[in-house]
């Protein structure tokens, strides 16, 4: 296993997630959701779920989170691994939307973290997202 995906590494990144799920803005469903993506190149940015009064509008931490690496580092950013934390103590992992948006910036074997069962998850991007949409569309 590479240095960048140790395992204290991706603890490290889960408290990460944790840190950044207080700055969340969830007056709606009270459940702060804190992402943080490992770049490829070792930094980490992290997000937070941002919820709207109309509901449908409300942003996903992950998503927020690599809108914020694209913004801050440009669209050749990879993410090596994310970890998702949430400050209910509940299992959180990404939702099928986050899924295909990670996607577009993770190879398959990318590491995601969780919380599941009561212990922290680690999973392949593939094991969440089997049979990704994949069409060869970038010019
Ligand atoms: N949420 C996330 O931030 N990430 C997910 O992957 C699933 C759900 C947020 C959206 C909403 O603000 C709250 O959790 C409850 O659904």
């Amino acid at each position: 296993m590479s240095d960048l995906l140790r395992a204290e590494r991706l603890e490290a990144l889960y408290a990460e997630a944790l840190k950044a799920a207080e700055n969340a803005y969830a007056p709606y469903s009270n459940f702060k959701v804190g992402a943080a993506l490992l770049l490829t190149d070792g930094q980490v940015v992290t997000g937070t779920n941002v919820e709207n009064v109309s509901y449908g509008l409300t942003v996903c931490a992950e998503r927020a989170a690599i809108a914020r690496a694209v913004v801050e580092s440009g669209p050749r950013i990879r993410v090596a691994a994310v970890a998702v934390a949430n400050l209910n103590g509940a299992a959180c992992p990404p939702c099928g939307m986050c899924r295909q948006v990670l996607k577009e910036f993770m190879d398959s074997d990318g590491d995601v973290l969780f919380p599941f069962d009561g212990a922290l998850k680690r999973v392949r991007l593939d094991e969440v997202l089997p049979f990704a949409f994949e069409a060869e569309l970038k010019r």
